[in-house]
């Protein structure tokens, strides 16, 4: 059977290296087989934590041009944006409907959110952060998806994912596929300027669609020891090794490998790291210098992607609502 892929990018914050590496490379990598790809802008979860329009709109903008500028081609997946798609809506009430509350208490990201309430346990905990689950089942559900590309952080949600398709089947039809995840960062955390995880929470992040000079000030800042030039240095959890290794080719890799031991200077080391980062974003620099002002282009692509996708939507909504009563009177 054909594999279907689908995964959601959070319209939040500014593209940075650690989504380039960790989401967009290898999701355009798997567009290149005969898999069915979906690709899309969960600008409905956006809103769970961020209520200020402007930046999700920007954010919104910025993320479809990383995916776009990184190479993705419109032709050979589907990229849409989530609001653009209704029936992922409609899905998510009826998932709702079957979804035990008691499995969302269990929700890392809700537990975590009320950790630090003291007197009231639900302090600032909105039903959109309670059910965000939910949601993310009605994407992934929606469209059958056998394969989803997600960090770990993301893995209890897969599982829930599939403790409410296995529910649905059960209570009505099986017309649910149950998804497998594919986690993209088992082996390979993109560390961020401090050495922790790149992240926006974090406050760590090298971006992505900035000028040369930005990206190498950004690079400048990363966190090294204070052994100098000369000293024999470790590449094992070394920040800029480890960013280099996702860049440059096995030989550079082990050239540089040689000059840790020779205690290749701080500087030097960023220089170079610099240099291969620099090397593959030319490209998608240029890309985005192109598309950055053609928003009506990025805005037909995205409704063109929504168009594709409804067909699929339309058709499994309406099966859906037959099957748990709600059709026409007969
Ligand atoms: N929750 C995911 C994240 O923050 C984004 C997302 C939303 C998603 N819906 C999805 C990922 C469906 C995979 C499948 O990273």
């Amino acid at each position: 059977m054909k594999k279907r892929i689908l995964t959601g990018i959070t319209t939040t914050g500014i593209p940075h290296i650690g989504n380039y590496i960790g989401a967009i490379r290898p999701a355009i990598e798997m567009t290149k087989n005969s898999d069915e790809s979906f690709f899309f802008l969960a600008d409905y979860h956006s809103i769970i934590k961020n209520q200020d329009p402007d930046s999700i709109k920007d954010s919104v903008k910025n993320i479809a041009l990383a995916w776009l500028s990184s190479g993705l081609d419109p032709k050979k997946s589907y990229f849409y944006k989530q609001s653009d798609v209704p029936e992922i809506i409609e899905l998510c009430w009826i998932l709702n409907c079957v979804t035990a509350k008691g499995l969302m208490n269990r929700a890392h990201a809700y537990k975590a959110a009320t950790s630090n309430n003291e007197n009231d346990p639900d302090k600032g905990i909105t039903m959109g952060l309670f059910s965000y689950p939910v949601l993310m089942a009605a994407d992934i559900l929606m469209f059958d998806s056998t394969h989803v590309p997600v960090g770990s952080d993301q893995v209890q949600h897969l599982e829930m994912t599939r403790d409410i398709a296995a529910r649905f089947n059960h209570l009505y039809k099986p017309l649910l596929t149950l998804p497998e995840p594919i986690i993209q960062d088992k082996e390979n955390v993109v560390p961020g300027l401090d050495g922790r995880k790149m992240s926006k929470s974090y406050g760590n992040v090298i971006p992505l669609l900035e000028s040369e000079s930005i990206l190498k000030k950004s690079i400048m800042k990363i966190v090294t020891n204070s052994l100098e030039p000369g000293d024999p240095k470790d590449s094992k959890d070394c920040t800029i090794f480890n960013l280099y290794k996702n860049f440059a080719e096995e030989t550079e890799i082990k050239s540089l490998q040689k000059a840790y031991d020779d205690g290749i200077a701080w500087g030097e080391a960023k220089q170079l790291l610099f240099n291969v980062i620099n090397t593959e974003l030319e490209p998608v620099r240029s890309k985005l210098e192109e598309l950055k002002e053609d928003n009506d282009f990025i805005n037909d692509l995205l409704s063109d992607g929504a168009k594709k996708a409804r067909i699929i939507a339309k058709d499994k909504i309406s099966q859906i609502k037959e099957v748990i009563g709600i059709t026409q009177i007969s």
